[in-house]
Parts: structure tokens; sequence; C-alpha cells
């Protein structure tokens, strides 16, 4: 059985006060629904004061974001190891990431490494742009990101993935519950030959793109689908805290 997870994906919303804030708007609703990893991420400056927030409950932080080194001369970045104290979690690889700051499945890849070999969990972003899915490549561009991602990392059933269409993400378009199932499994699939079937059964797939308090059940009833990256709606107290009590709920 893989546990459902459910992370909220702030970006680039809330000043420190606003993050202090809806942390406290949140935190209630979700210590009170258990069976089920919740996890927030918000933007790095807020990481100190949300992770103080949330300690002793089993809410957990995430960053958004990372680079590879551990210390040096690379002005503006954030290592692995400052985020190590702050948070469990780090979303790598985001769409947003590859689109606009050129993140390339090789950077993916480094970062991986290095999250991986600091004991952060990387949620690891995937998915394919309107162009590709209309041109019939999404598998074809999701295999190739799983493999030049996880180059050279072995079999690892921590490493959560989530499969997030481009044309999905912040359009109000989400995929349907069936086009997301279908994808994952073929996702499954290429872990279980990149690794092998065992840790592939094992490895947590979530959903991305659109996913609201109205359309995350179609999501997580299906049975490759473990949880959900949500984007704006994770951004208001009710409606994150409505998609982990569905989600605990239908995956019981
Ligand atoms: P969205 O974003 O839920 O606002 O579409 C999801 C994501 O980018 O992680």
């Amino acid at each position: 059985m893989r546990r459902p997870l459910i992370a909220g994906n702030w970006k680039m919303n809330t000043t420190v006060d606003e993050a202090v804030i809806l942390t406290r708007d949140m935190l209630p609703g979700l210590k009170a629904i258990s069976n089920i990893d919740r996890v927030i991420c918000p933007p790095f400056i807020s990481l100190q004061r949300v992770s103080e927030i949330v300690k002793d409950t089993a809410v957990a932080v995430g960053a958004q974001n990372m680079y590879f080194k551990e210390k040096g001369a690379f002005t503006g970045e954030i290592s692995p190891l400052m985020l190590k104290s702050l948070c469990k979690y780090v979303i790598l690889g985001h769409s947003e990431r590859r689109q606009f700051f050129g993140e390339t499945d090789d950077i993916v890849n480094e970062k991986l490494k290095a999250a991986l070999a600091t004991g952060l969990l990387p949620i690891f972003c995937i998915g394919e742009s309107l162009q590709e899915n209309e041109a019939g490549k999404t598998r074809e561009i999701l295999a190739r990101q799983v493999t030049g991602g996880l180059k050279a990392i072995s079999a690892n059933k921590d490493i959560v993935v989530a499969y997030e269409p481009v044309w999905a993400i912040g359009t109000g378009k989400a995929a349907t519950g069936d086009q997301a199932g279908r994808t994952i499994e073929f996702i499954r699939g290429t872990l279980a030959s990149t690794w092998n079937s065992e840790i592939a059964q094992s490895v947590r797939i979530l959903y991305g793109g659109s996913v609201t308090d109205a359309n995350i059940a179609e999501f997580v009833r299906e049975p490759h689908i473990d949880g959900a990256l949500v984007g704006g709606a994770s951004l208001k107290a009710s409606d994150f805290i409505e998609i982990v009590r569905q989600t605990a709920a239908l995956k019981q």
C-alpha cells in the first residue's frame, strides 16, 4: 500500500506574514486528518517561520526548488544543506523551472542526486507541453524526462513523482481522471523498466494541474494516482483541507 500524499505548491505567492497566516489557518484542519502525508511548500523566505509553526505536527514542509551544490559562489541560490534543517521535501523540475529558468533533464538529475544525498525527499515533476501532447508525443517526452532525471540514481522509493501536464497547470483545464490515470500507469511502467517493478509499485506518483476540491476525487479514485501536487487551490486553507480530506477518505 502506498501512503497517499497531498502537497501544496504556493509558488511565488505570500509574503512572510501572509504565509504565517495561511499556515495557521490550515494547520488545525490538516492536523485533524490522518493516514495521509500533508506537505506545504511556501517560498524560501517563509520556510523558517512555517517550519516553526508546524513543528511537532504531522504536517511537513517542502521547498519549491534548490541548487545542487552544497555551498559556494552561486549568488542567489539556496543549497540542499541550507534546506535540510527547514524542510523534509523539495519540489524539483517543476515545469515553470524548466520553462522560465532553463532547467534541463541534466540539471534536474543533478538536483535529484543532491537532494537524496542530503536526505531531502524530492517531488520530481514531469509533464508534456500542449504542443507535445497534440503531436502525440506525451509518452516519449515523459519517458525521456524520467530516464534523464533519474540517470545514475539507483532504485529509490523515497522519490515522489508528480505528473503535471503543462497544459493543465494554472489553466483550469485539468486532465480527466481517466487520462491522468492511464498516463501515470505508463510512468509507473517506465519506472519499472528504469529500476524494477517492486520499487515502481512502491513509488508514489501524484497528479498535478488545476486540481481543486471539486475534481480531486476523480484523480484519487484512480488506483495508480497516489495524491496531488496542488498549486492555486493550496492558497485557500479551506479548499486545501478539503482536498486532503477527500483524498484520505477515498484512499482508505
Ligand atoms: P495549479 O498548479 O494547481 O495551479 O494548476 C499545479 C502546479 O503547478 O504544481
